[in-house]
């Protein structure tokens, strides 16, 4: 029997808010998404209460998961910002309000996880995901233990790209177990919520669900995290970059100067948060004719490259367009782990090689990382 809202919102009427108020009637409540088993929802509440209903979302949490025929039930709690720009995660604006720049703060680590980096590019369809798989495995081959975070609430391309159909399990009722997939430790929306199900995010929501993903996953002992971001240079890569230390950004863009623009806006995001970028990967770089072998330069090739000295931004590598690239990557069997000995395979390790100086070289060299300070 499927699971209905209103099972959900019957539930929810027996746990009560911290006025006493029966909590659908408190008005916090977003959407109830209902899919195949999976029950989301977020609380948005006044900053100054987070700490008294943090109680009331677990409670809500557990009240759901107890509805038979609920698989999994991630209930978030976001809060209004007292002045400004609207809500926020409640992380981030539990804490006393002040202009303060991201780097006067220092943000909680991932237990157990060495180096997060995000994977961005400031637009979509360039082979972001596609770039940020290889590279995770890529990493792998360097013989370092690589999780993969799917950050891109609006188009989760893991499960896909990974031919990932299982849900995760969750681990004493909390916590979720990631799946493993090409020894890579993975972790998407796309596991919760159905690929036909249209996902409506609130900006909290999208924060509040990212959040989850980093601290609720029993994400193990990794040397690197790669984040396949979301696209494009808004609030939630913003908010991003300040729920984690990053270690660095790698950016995506194809050749094409509009796609350069957008890969600009992205490097100047990161630089204005702290966030070193590792450098610049040209993607689509050129076509090779998987006949003949002929090489065209469609989208005129190199911009990414004269891009990345023009901003003083390591170049990592190109990558061409190239059909079995994109036969491989759609079909769940990325081109580094099931082509390991083609010449695709060896670009992306040798990218992998160069972030992987980069982000030692960063470390050694004492480069600044983002001081963030969250208090829960
Ligand atoms: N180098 C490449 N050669 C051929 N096809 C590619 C290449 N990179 C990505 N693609 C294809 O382009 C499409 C978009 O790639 P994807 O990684 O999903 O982009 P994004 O995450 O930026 O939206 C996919 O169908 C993918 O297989
Ligand atoms: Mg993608």
């Amino acid at each position: 029997m499927a699971v209905t809202k209103e099972q959900v919102l019957s539930v929810l009427a027996k746990v009560a808010a911290p006025g006493g108020t029966a909590l659908p009637d408190a008005r916090v409540l977003s959407d109830i998404v209902v899919s195949d088993g999976k029950v989301f929802f977020s609380l948005t509440v006044d900053a100054a209460a987070v700490k008294a209903w943090e109680p009331v979302r677990a409670a809500a949490e557990q009240a759901v998961r107890a509805i038979p025929g609920v698989q999994s039930a991630l209930v978030a709690l976001t809060a209004e910002r007292a002045a400004g720009r609207g809500p926020q995660p409640a992380h981030v604006a539990s804490q006393p309000q002040r202009a303060a720049h991201p780097a006067d703060k220092v943000q909680p680590g991932i237990p157990g996880v060495d180096a997060v980096i995000a994977v961005a590019s400031g637009k979509g369809g360039v082979g972001k995901s596609t770039t940020a798989v290889n590279l995770a495995l890529g990493l792998r081959d360097l013989g370092l233990k690589v999780g993969m975070l799917d950050a891109d609430i609006y188009g989760p391309s893991l499960p896909k790209l990974l031919a990932i159909k299982e849900k995760p399990q969750t681990i004493g009722g909390t916590r979720l177990k990631p799946i493993e997939r090409y020894g890579l430790t993975v972790m998407s929306i796309g596991f919760l919520i159905d690929e036909e199900t249209p996902m409506i995010w609130r900006g909290p929501m999208v924060m509040s669900a990212i959040t989850q993903m980093l601290r609720e996953v029993a994400w193990g002992e990794l040397d690197v995290m790669v984040v396949d971001m979301p696209p494009g240079t808004g609030d939630a890569q913003l908010t991003m970059a300040q729920q984690v230390p990053l270690k660095g950004a790698v950016i995506v863009s194809t050749p094409q100067d509009l796609a350069l623009i957008d890969a600009r806006r992205g490097v100047a995001m990161f630089k204005r948060v702290n966030v070193p970028v590792l450098g610049v990967v040209e993607n689509m770089s050129y076509f090779l004719c998987p006949s003949c072998g002929t090489r065209s330069d469609i989208f005129g090739y190199g911009g990414a490259r004269k891009e990345a000295e023009r901003l003083g931004v390591p170049f990592l590598g190109e990558v061409p367009l190239h059909m079995t690239i994109r036969e491989k990557s759609d079909a769940g069997l990325p081109v580094v782990a099931t082509e390991p000995d083609g010449p695709h395979a060896k670009i992306y390790r040798d990218i992998a090689a160069k972030v992987l100086e980069q982000i030692k070289g960063g470390a050694d060299a004492g480069r600044a990382t983002p001081k963030i300070v969250i208090e829960a």
